[in-house]
């Protein structure tokens, strides 16, 4: 089969790969018909992680099942299933809580937590950006979709990571009905926080970036688009809320964070994010953090450490949560607000490219390229 392969960083080709199969009982095999490129990908593209040459990306998946593994119950041949991006077996300590984020039987290593299809640190599961994907514990991590999921594919593709991603940001900042919230970063993942902010019933959304065009994908939903290479964002956020901050706030930009110029500060969005949200306010991390990164620009980065406010956010009250995004917690939901017409993530989707139009898509989507918001990749279209 082809695959998205990674040859090192900024470099990725199309090759021939080993087919996926089914290699237990419990798996299911997908043929791939739309599989997204992502911001978490960039991280691992640019050669940020410690990511393995030879293995291939891809966590946001969607396609049909075309064969199943004899102990499969549920799953049939044939089905069209998203896939979330979060690999995890369902009956761990962790699973049975629901945090499939942190599945403890899909990790190999035991001194970690949480596993995902073609992601560095997350354990052997090769990803999605291919002909065909193994899917472990088939019958847990699949889910099913209805007919409407040919026509509709670029929506519910979004199910297999960005929107609950989007979504869980705004949960864990407890984003309620009449709420002002900001969000930090109109990238994919920011969009869909944007979306989810209005979905849950926010009054006021505002959105902090700097590229016009994801600016006005905030704004085609109803969000404020606040450019900070032209204002401070925090005066601008409490312009907008009589002085006080907005009652909650959305991280999602990671420890990539940088100046309108291109230099990384990992602190930036979180010191933002404290100056921005109110006393009490409460804020949801979903930018990727690091334990390591040895690529940063500061040393402090570099061990994976932030100078964060802790003192003003100490001082504020302030809550925050943090993490993976557990995926199942929301798709199913997710997934019948886009049936019944109450959600359309696929606003974002810019590019839609068979396999070997990846090379090109993944130099202009870590360029940030303008028009370049989000690209689904889909192996069965015809080569470019
Ligand atoms: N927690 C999870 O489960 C999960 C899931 C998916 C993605 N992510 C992470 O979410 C983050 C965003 O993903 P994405 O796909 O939207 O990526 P992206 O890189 O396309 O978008 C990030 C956006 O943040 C903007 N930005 C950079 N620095 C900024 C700053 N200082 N202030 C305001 N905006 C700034 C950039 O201009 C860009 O538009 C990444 O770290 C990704 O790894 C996490
Ligand atoms: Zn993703
Ligand atoms: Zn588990």
């Amino acid at each position: 089969m082809k695959a998205v392969v990674y040859d090192g960083p900024r470099q990725v080709s199309v090759k021939d790969v080993p087919d996926a199969k089914i290699e237990r009982p419990t798996d299911v095999l997908v043929r791939i018909t739309a599989a997204n490129i992502c911001g978490s990908d960039l991280h691992m593209y640019e050669g940020r992680t410690d990511f393995e040459t030879g293995r291939w990306f891809g966590h946001e998946n969607l396609g049909e099942v075309v064969e199943v593994g004899s102990g499969v119950d549920k799953v049939r041949v044939g089905d069209r299933v998203v896939i979330p991006f979060n690999v995890a077996c369902g009956h761990c300590k962790n699973c049975e809580r629901g945090l499939t984020n942190y599945c403890l039987t899909a990790q190999p290593d035991p001194a970690m937590a949480g596993a995902a299809y073609g992601f560095a640190d997350m354990g052997p599961w090769a990803g999605g950006q291919a002909e065909l994907l193994r899917v472990p514990w088939g019958d847990f991590n699949c889910l099913r979709l209805g007919e409407d999921s040919v026509e509709r594919e670029n929506d519910y593709v979004m199910l297999a990571d960005i929107f609950p991603t989007g979504y869980h940001a705004t949960e864990m900042a407890g984003v309620s009905p009449g709420d002002q919230t900001v969000i930090y970063g109109a990238g994919p993942v920011g969009l869909m926080a944007a979306l989810s902010a209005t979905i849950r019933g926010a009054s006021k959304v505002m959105v902090v970036d700097r590229h016009p065009d994801r600016l006005r994908l905030a704004e085609s939903i109803g969000a404020i688009a606040i450019d900070d290479s032209k204002v401070d964002p925090v005066e601008a956020v409490l312009e907008q809320t009589m002085g006080l901050g907005a009652d909650n706030g959305c991280e999602c930009v990671g420890y990539q964070a940088h100046d309108p110029s291109g230099n990384e500060h990992a602190n930036d969005t979180l010191n933002k994010l404290v100056r921005s949200v109110r006393f009490t306010g409460t804020i949801g991390m979903v930018g990727v953090f690091v334990p390591q990164d040895p690529g940063a620009a500061d040393a402090l980065a570099k061990k994976g450490q932030v100078a964060f406010d802790f003192g003003l956010f100490w001082f504020k009250g302030q809550h925050m949560g943090s993490g993976q995004a557990p995926i199942k917690r929301y798709n199913r939901a997710l997934r019948d607000l886009i049936a019944a017409g109450k959600a359309e993530p696929s606003f974002i989707v810019s590019h839609q490219l068979p396999l070997d139009g990846a090379p090109d898509a993944y130099t202009h989507f870590d360029a940030r390229d303008d028009g370049w918001t989000k690209v689904v990749l889909k192996p069965a279209m015809a080569s470019v």
